[in-house]
């Protein structure tokens, strides 16, 4: 027995080596850690349970049936994150860059398959060269099976990517199915096709930073929800996110201990809307204000800055929130805000988080770069995503909530089930001056006139309180009050039960 033992011991030091001792020192000059390292950094100490430590390519071409590496460039298996289940595959890039196998996909589906049953997060530390070259179709297959799961897999489990290393080919296809993908700066890259082959078909040069790099996917693609300066900190913030959602669709929006005072008043906010309707003002400063303890976890915090997306803790219990940004484009939707909302309003309507929306939206952005970019079939994302959501709805209009706009962000008429407005909200189907041109038309050669209509118009339908007379707002609240308010609001809806009709799905404005 003992001698067993202590083979079982070697082959296990051995699986621990992946692709050998120069390669781990590869892989730290690069400034990355290995496989192993990035799961003990993301789990809670001593809780990672392996599976398929021993499990190997079954490849004999060229030259594969020497070439086999125990483990075969996956480590999986499962832990906790603050004491919560989690499932977690690391790929490792000293074992032929990590590259994608017919049985290191096997893994990978083992583990995606029994969160699934047991209800768990899967989370991917992806460093991958794409399929493994030498088993060509087998390889694919795997992708595919992977692909399958991660389908299967959307809206029943939250499943989260980390990109740390190249990721090219369909390394980029499993993440991109995935909820939330973080990215490490300047060691991180995800692309269908890398810079040469995009120097071979287009004759362009670009640089793998250029192409995928953390700036590009977190700015520009918006692929990424957003990117950190290196492993140990992406993973720790890998933690913050999971301590926010639910393991499954099976659970209720988790609560933890809250220290902060539930009616708390913020007097600030009192003034945080300035007397000019044309001034900007931080609506980060109203969600951090907010919030319990003021932490909030900004999802695309560098992509489509006008609209705000992330989650908090109200009384304990997490939120997502979208709120215009008036400091940018002043709060207009446009066709990446509309998208950023709408795909974040249906992962918390997925995993039963309670949507908080504030709103400062003076419309949609227009323009012909937004309707030949499809504005009308993007901003109907985010309608839709609204529309369709049976989670509970608490919404603040802070300002303005002109046109279609009000519509579109939680209002009533979207089975907001509270709609709070601020003495502030101007609630109208347009801005004051836009509206006094267009039924004033003939009235335009005399400005005086002009101006006596808009503000006529500014004092007749500036206000909440039209609203307020049909019961499109339930009620109009002090600044200073609102978190108090909000939760109140939470705690009634606690219990809501609302069902959409039965589908096969829905046939949401891809
Ligand atoms: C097998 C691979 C590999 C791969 C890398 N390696 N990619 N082995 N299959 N796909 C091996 C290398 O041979 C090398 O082995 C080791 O991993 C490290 O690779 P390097 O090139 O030395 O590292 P680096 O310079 O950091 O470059 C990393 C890289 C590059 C950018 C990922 O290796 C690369 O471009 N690889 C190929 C990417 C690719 O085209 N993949 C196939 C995509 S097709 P040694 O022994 O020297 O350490 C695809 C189809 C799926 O994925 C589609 C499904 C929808």
């Amino acid at each position: 027995m003992q001698d067993i033992i202590q083979q079982l011991e070697e082959k296990r030091a051995k699986a621990r080596l992946g692709g050998g001792q120069h390669r781990i020192d590869s892989q730290h000059g690069k400034g990355k850690l290995t496989a192993r390292e990035r799961i003990s950094l993301l789990l809670d100490e001593g809780s990672f349970e392996e599976w398929d430590m021993f499990v190997e390519h079954r490849c004999v071409e060229f030259g594969m049936a020497e070439e086999t590496v125990t483990g075969d460039g996956v480590v999986t298996g499962h832990g906790t994150i603050n004491g919560k289940l989690v499932f977690v595959f690391s790929q490792d890039f000293t074992v032929f860059g990590g590259s994608l196998s017919e049985y290191h996909a096997k893994k990978i589906c083992k583990i995606m398959d029994k969160a699934m049953q047991v209800g768990a997060p899967v989370i991917g530390l992806n460093d991958s060269g794409g399929a493994r070259i030498q088993e060509g179709i087998d390889s694919l297959a795997g992708y595919a099976d992977v692909f399958q799961r991660n389908v299967m897999a959307s809206g029943v489990i939250p499943q989260i990517s980390v990109i740390m290393g190249p990721c090219a080919g369909g390394a980029v296809y499993s993440p991109a199915m995935t909820d939330f993908i973080f990215m490490v700066r300047d060691s991180s890259y995800m692309f269908v096709t890398g810079p040469d082959v995009v120097k071979t078909v287009t004759n362009e040069t670009v640089t793998a930073e250029e192409l995928g790099g953390a700036g590009t996917h977190t700015s520009k693609s918006s692929v990424a929800d957003n990117a950190y300066d290196n492993d140990v900190e992406v993973l720790n913030e890998v933690r913050r996110l999971v301590d926010f959602l639910p393991s499954s669709n099976r659970e209720k929006s988790p609560v933890r201990d809250s220290f902060d005072d539930t009616e708390r008043k913020e007097q600030s906010l009192t003034t945080l809307v300035p007397a000019n309707p044309n001034k900007p003002y931080d609506m980060m400063e109203l969600v951090e204000k907010l919030v319990d303890e003021g932490d909030f976890f900004e999802i695309q915090p560098n992509f489509a800055k006008n609209i705000i997306t992330g989650f908090g803790r109200m009384e304990g219990q997490t939120v997502g929130i979208v709120a215009n940004q008036p400091m940018v484009l002043a709060g207009c939707l446009d066709i990446d805000s509309s998208k950023k909302a709408a795909r974040f309003v249906r992962f918390c309507d997925c995993f039963n988080i309670p949507i908080v929306t504030l709103v400062d939206v003076p419309g949609f952005l227009p323009g012909t770069s937004q309707e030949y970019g499809g504005i009308i079939k993007h901003g109907a994302k985010l309608l839709y995503a609204y529309a369709e959501a049976t989670v509970p709805k608490v919404t603040v209009i802070t300002r303005k909530a002109y046109g279609g706009a009000y519509d579109v962000m939680a209002s009533k008429h979207l089975r907001g089930d509270v709609n709070y407005a601020w003495p502030s909200a101007e609630i109208a189907v347009m801005g004051s001056k836009g509206a006094v041109e267009i039924i004033f038309r003939s009235e335009l050669g005399d400005p005086e006139k002009i101006q006596k209509r808009t503000d006529e118009y500014q004092k007749r339908f500036a206000n909440p309180f039209i609203a307020g007379h049909r019961g499109f707002i339930d009620d109009v609240i002090k600044p200073d009050n609102t978190r108090n308010r909000i939760i109140q609001s939470l705690r009634m809806l606690k219990n809501k039960k609302l069902e959409n009709p039965w589908k096969k799905h829905g046939n949401i404005p891809l």
